[in-house]
């Protein structure tokens, strides 16, 4: 999705700009453009298609200044195009603003604008917030921009640059982050972490309708109604190297390659390994809380749906919850009513999903209780959620999620096991040989990752596949949800998951010879189930490689191939069976050409309906 920085203070503007789009260009974007203030005039430059056309203009025609905003856009309102690509303007010619987010009232608003002589270039929604503010400012930026905010319905971040007030940049926010931060040379402003951390690691998270005002000797805070205000700041602790590619050729693969240390950062933060037991005041649960729990409910969109559908099993089987797993873009709309008892999951890796944030401020406003699972410290969700139970999965750059989603698993499965000790539900013994087995979980991830050539051979050979199925039961039947994603959305390879005893009521009509399986066989409880389904489909033509939780010669006897991760418990295995359906998606990608970080259509953080 889009992305804004902005930068006032003694250095060039410019170059701090182009490097700050550099590092949210992972988010998504189809055009970039900056402006900037050069002593005499708030000068553009704007291109559409990649970053680099933008550079490649600036060392034609480059443009300095100690002021600046710069923004990628990620088209909703008008095509990928010159004339919509941010910065707008007024036609009084009194400011520049980049946006992200939807204004949902711009026609109306247009319209008005329209009758009263304003001449607009764009079909962008952006440029009705320029117009409307050039048309309501005489001089007083923060009553123009206050007064503007009455008017605007929808989600907006703005930075805006006054031609009569050439060193400051003004921003406000509504339901999309922007964060600020002081640092040596001056002030910052972001619309995602990374992009700051280069100038400081000290930043504020701007709240709702609230206005700041950069200038290079520090940063202002007001309110919707323009009164001044203090606001703390956090420390950002994320290691800038975690942010960049380093020696890998794709963020994707780094980010396969950190889980063994996300996974063990966060059950840390969670579980004492050594005493074998879990730190019970880092969750939100007295006793009498989670005794009085009646259901839960599991919201979030994409991988952070799949990974509540795990969730969602380890509450029932562990805690003996009744749970459900919702996409969140469909729970807000399904006229859902909370009972008495409910606690809401809340999960989301960026905290700004657009759709997560709705359905989560729905069951807020109807009492219930919200936990969030989360990897970004003052991100929306973090914020707003009763409860915070964090992922430490660092910065996760590629637009396909895989730490964030395993450090997602392992906060509901430790938030279930945790339910379900305070419920009487687990012994002792039973709590503990599930501790023991997560500590074994990093070195039998490695394990994987260590021979994850032989998943690039596999890959070679079928990377021309125009179908894949991915099928299992139980976990497993969720893991294949996730396989099948990733295939998709990176290597745009059609795939599907499917429950396996469900493949024989329709979809068992699409297998034909060569067609190629990946069953999922984690769950040794439910193996000769599925090795039934694996031999339906064998029969009907199909190359079936089966992943097995260690050797399963019963299983292994119907398929073409067979990958084997460590033998364990089958309510551990999800967190190391998603290694190799990870790495096969990446290989399969990568031998097709794709652009594994970024694949068209899809951004990082979906901060828009
Ligand atoms: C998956 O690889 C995607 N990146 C996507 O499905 C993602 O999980 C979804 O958009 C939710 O994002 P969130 O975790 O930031 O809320």
């Amino acid at each position: 999705m889009c992305g804004i920085v902005g930068y006032t203070g003694t250095k060039n503007a410019t170059p701090i700009l182009i490097d700050g789009l550099d590092t949210l260009a992972y988010r998504g974007y189809d055009s970039a453009g900056i402006a900037v203030w050069n002593g005499t005039d708030i000068v553009m430059r704007k291109e559409k298609g990649q970053l680099q056309n933008l550079k490649d203009i600036l060392k034609n025609d480059p443009i300095s200044g100690s002021c600046g905003i710069g923004h990628t856009r990620w088209a909703t309102h008008g095509e990928p195009s010159y004339i919509n690509s941010h910065p707008h303007g007024d036609d009084k010619k009194q400011l520049v603003l980049v946006h992200n987010g939807i204004i949902e009232n711009y026609v109306r608003l247009k319209a008005m604008l329209q009758e009263r002589g304003c001449k607009f270039v764009s079909d962008t929604d952006t440029e009705v917030v320029a117009q409307l503010l050039g048309d309501l400012y005489h001089g007083d930026p923060i009553g123009a921009i206050t007064e503007s905010m009455r008017l605007i319905e929808g989600s907006f971040a703005l930075a805006i640059l006054f031609r009569d007030d050439p060193y400051r940049i003004y921003c406000v926010c509504k339901d999309s982050p922007m964060v600020v931060g002081y640092g040596k040379d001056g002030a910052h402003i972001a619309s995602d972490i990374p992009a700051m951390l280069a100038y400081t690691r000290d930043v504020t998270f701007m709240g709702d309708k609230q206005i700041a005002v950069l200038s290079p000797e520090g940063i202002a805070f007001y309110d919707e109604f323009g009164t001044p205000i203090d606001k703390g700041s956090t420390h950002i602790d994320w290691d800038l190297d975690a942010a960049k590619k380093g020696s890998y050729e794709h963020y994707m693969m780094k980010e396969i390659c950190e889980q063994p240390v996300a996974f063990r950062k966060t059950a840390e933060q969670y579980v004492n390994f050594k005493s074998g037991k879990l730190k019970a005041d880092c969750f939100p649960w007295s006793d009498e809380d989670a005794g009085a729990v009646k259901r839960i409910r599991i919201i979030g969109c994409g991988t952070a749906y799949h990974a509540g559908l795990l969730g969602k099993l380890y509450f029932k089987r562990l805690a003996g919850i009744p749970c459900e797993s919702e996409i969140a873009s469909e729970f807000r709309y399904s006229g859902y009513e909370f009972e008495p008892g409910e606690l809401l999951f809340v999960i989301s890796q960026s905290g700004e999903t657009a759709d997560t944030i709705a359905a989560m401020r729905m069951a807020k406003a109807a009492g219930v209780r919200t936990v969030a699972v989360c990897n970004v410290i003052g991100s929306t969700i973090a914020r707003e959620a009763d409860e915070v139970l964090f992922t430490y999965a660092g910065p996760e750059i590629a637009v396909a999620a895989t730490k964030s989603y395993l450090t997602q698993v392992t906060v509901l499965f430790l938030a279930a096991l945790r339910l379900a000790q305070v419920r009487g539900r687990i012994d002792d013994a039973r709590s503990r040989e599930l501790i023991d087995g997560l500590a074994a979980v990093p070195a039998a991830m490695e394990s994987i990752l260590a021979k994850k050539e032989k998943i690039q051979y596999f890959s070679s050979r079928e990377f021309s596949a125009r179908h894949v199925f991915f099928i299992g039961r139980g976990a497993d039947s969720a893991l294949a949800m996730e396989a099948a994603l990733k295939l998709k959305e990176i290597s745009y390879i059609h795939s599907e998951a499917y429950a396996a005893g469900e493949l024989k009521h329709g979809t068992i009509a699409l297998i034909e010879e060569g067609t190629l399986v990946i069953a999922l066989v984690t769950q040794p409880s439910l193996a000769a189930k599925t090795a039934s389904n694996i031999e339906e489909v064998r029969v009907r033509g199909a190359n079936v490689l089966a992943v097995t939780n260690g050797p399963m010669p019963d299983v292994e006897s119907h398929c073409a191939s067979v990958w084997r991760i460590e033998k364990t418990d089958e309510l551990l295995a999800p967190f190391t069976a998603i290694i190799p359906m990870q790495l096969f998606a990446y290989y399969m990608a990568v031998q097709k050409g794709c652009p594994v970080d970024k694949p068209r259509n899809l951004a990082k953080s979906v901060t828009v309906e």
